[in-house]
C-alpha cells in the first residue's frame, strides 16, 4: 500500500496535489510520500517480531539524504557498496554500527574508512578481496568483522540483469568453496568472522528460491559448525519484488513468516540474528516521477506523446524493459483516449519510459511514473546535457525539496577548455 491516491479525479501525494508540486516545483520530478517510506520499512521489521533482526536499506536503491536520514531515525541499518555510499549514510546521521559492506570491488581506501568509522560488517565476494580486507586491517591495527557472501547457486526467476545467484553471476563465492575460504578468514588474524551472507537477485515475485537459498545456507552453517566456525547473524541480501503491474510478490510479512518456520527447526535459530537488505521493497512505490506532455505527435503506426522526462531521467524502461504504470495526474478532463508510446527528449530510439500505453490526455497534461521511488534518480544522467531532475519529499500537506533542481553551470562543474596554447 502507498499513499498516492486520485481525491476527485487528481492524484495526490499524501495531502498534497501533484498539479500543486508541478506549479512551484516544475518537472520532471521526483516526489516521495513519506509515510509510504515508513511503513515499507515498518513492514519488516513488525514481521519479524521478537527475532533478533537488523532491516540493512540497501542504499543504492534511493541514497537521497531524507531517504536515509529518515529510515535511521526508524532504526535502520544500510547495506552500502561503496564509500560514497557510507558517506551518505553517515552524513545522513546513520550508525556505522549497523552498516554492512557489499559489492565485488572494494578499493583499499574504502575498506579503510569503513574500518576507522566501525562498520558491522564486510560482505566478502572473494578470497583475494579477504587477503586484501586482512592486509587493510592490519596496516590500521584493527580487526574486520566478515561475513562470506555465497553464491548459492538458486535461479531467482527474474530478468538476468538483476539475477545475482547463478553460478555464472560475478558475485559471491560458490558454496562448495566457502568452507574452504572461511577456513582462511578464520586463519587470517586480522578477520573476525561474524556472518554468512547471500543475495540471489532482485524482484523476486516468489519465496520458493529464498527458501532453497536458505535450505543451502543453513547447511552450510551445520558444516562450519563442525569446524568450530560459528557466526552470529545470517543476511539473506534483499530482492522482494513490488508491484509494477500485476505482479503479486510475497509480502514481507509472508515471506519472513516463511524464513521463521523454516529458521525455528534449525538448531540454535534464536541465537542467529537475521539481516536483511531491502531496497526496492522499501522505496519504489513510495516515489513516482512527474512529466508534463510536450507534444502528442500522432504517426502512421504510432502514436507518440513526447515528455519533458527521459531516459536520462528514469533509465529503468530502457535498460531493462521494465514496465511502470504512467497515470494521469487529472482525471477531470474528458479528453480522447489513444493508444501512445511515452517517449523522452533524449535523442536515442530507446529513449522511452512506456509503449502502448491507453491515455486520455492532451498537451501540457501532467503524468505520473508510477514505483520510480527504487532505481530511479540514483541511477539518472547528464545524457545530452540534461540537469537531474528535483527530488521532493511530501509529508502530510508538507512538501520537503530534497535535492533542488540541477543548474545549468553544474553540467560542466570539474570541466576545462584546454589552454590557449594547446589550441
Ligand atoms: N543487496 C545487494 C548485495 C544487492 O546487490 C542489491 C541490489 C540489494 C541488496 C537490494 O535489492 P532489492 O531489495 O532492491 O531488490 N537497477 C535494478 C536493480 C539492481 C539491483 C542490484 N542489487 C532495477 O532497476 O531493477
Amino acid at each position: 500500500m502507498d499513499h498516492f491516491n486520485y481525491r476527485d479525479g487528481v492524484l495526490y501525494a499524501e495531502d498534497v496535489p501533484l498539479p500543486r508540486i508541478a506549479a512551484d516545483h516544475g518537472t520532471p520530478c521526483y516526489v516521495y510520500s513519506k509515510a509510504t517510506l515508513a511503513r515499507h520499512f515498518r513492514a519488516y521489521t513488525e514481521a519479524l517480531g521478537g527475532h533478533p533482526h537488523l532491516i540493512c536499506y540497501a542504499v543504492k536503491a534511493n541514497s537521497n539524504l531524507a531517504v536515509l536520514g529518515l529510515l535511521a531515525r526508524l532504526g535502520a541499518g544500510f547495506d552500502i557498496v561503496s564509500v560514497g555510499e557510507l558517506e551518505r549514510v553517515l552524513k545522513a546521521g546513520g550508525d556505522p554500527a549497523k552498516v554492512v559492506f557489499s559489492g565485488v570491488a572494494k578499493q583499499e581506501a574504502e575498506m579503510a574508512r569503513a574500518l576507522e568509522v566501525g562498520i558491522k560488517c564486510f560482505n566478502v565476494e572473494s578470497r583475494s578481496e579477504l587477503e586484501r580486507l586482512n592486509r587493510v586491517a592490519e596496516r590500521l591495527g584493527r580487526v574486520a568483522p566478515v561475513s562470506l557472501r555465497v553464491n548459492p547457486d538458486v535461479d531467482a526467476g527474474t530478468h538476468p540483469y538483476i539475477s545475482t545467484g547463478l553460478k555464472d553471476n560475478k558475485f559471491g563465492i560458490a558454496v562448495d568453496e566457502a568452507l574452504e575460504v572461511y577456513a582462511l578468514a578464520a586463519r587470517l588474524p586480522h578477520l573476525k568472522v561474524v556472518g554468512l551472507d547471500c543475495h540471489i537477485g532482485s524482484q523476486l515475485t516468489e519465496t520458493a528460491p529464498f527458501l532453497d537459498a536458505l535450505e543451502r545456507l543453513l547447511a552450510l552453517l551445520d558444516r562450519l559448525r563442525e569446524q568450530g566456525i560459528v557466526v552470529e547473524h545470517l543476511d539473506l541480501g534483499g530482492g522482494l519484488g513490488v508491484t509494477y503491474r500485476d505482479e503479486r510478490p510475497p509480502q514481507p510479512f509472508d515471506y519472513a513468516t516463511a524464513l521463521l518456520e523454516r529458521l525455528s527447526r534449525w538448531e540454535g535459530s534464536e541465537r542467529l540474528t537475521l539481516l536483511f537488505e531491502p531496497g526496492r521493497s522499501i522505496a519504489a512505490n513510495a516515489g513516482v516521477l512527474l512529466t508534463r506532455v510536450e507534444f502528442l505527435k500522432p504517426g502512421e503506426t504510432k502514436n507518440f506523446a513526447i515528455v519533458d522526462a527521459g531516459m536520462n531521467d528514469l533509465i529503468r524502461p530502457s535498460l531493462y524493459q521494465a514496465w511502470q504504470a504512467i497515470v494521469p495526474v487529472d482525471t477531470r478532463n474528458a479528453r480522447q483516449t489513444g493508444l501512445y508510446d511515452v517517449v523522452g527528449p533524449v535523442c536515442e530510439t530507446g529513449d522511452f519510459l512506456g509503449k502502448d500505453r491507453e491515455l486520455a490526455i492532451g498537451e501540457g497534461d501532467l503524468l505520473a511514473v508510477r514505483s520510480a521511488g527504487a532505481y530511479g534518480f540514483v541511477m539518472a544522467s547528464n545524457y545530452n546535457s540534461r540537469p537531474r531532475p528535483a527530488e521532493l519529499m511530501v509529508d502530510g500537506d508538507r512538501v520537503h525539496v530534497v535535492r533542488r533542481r540541477e543548474r545549468l553551470e553544474e553540467l560542466w562543474t570539474g570541466e576545462a577548455l584546454l589552454p590557449a596554447g594547446a589550441l
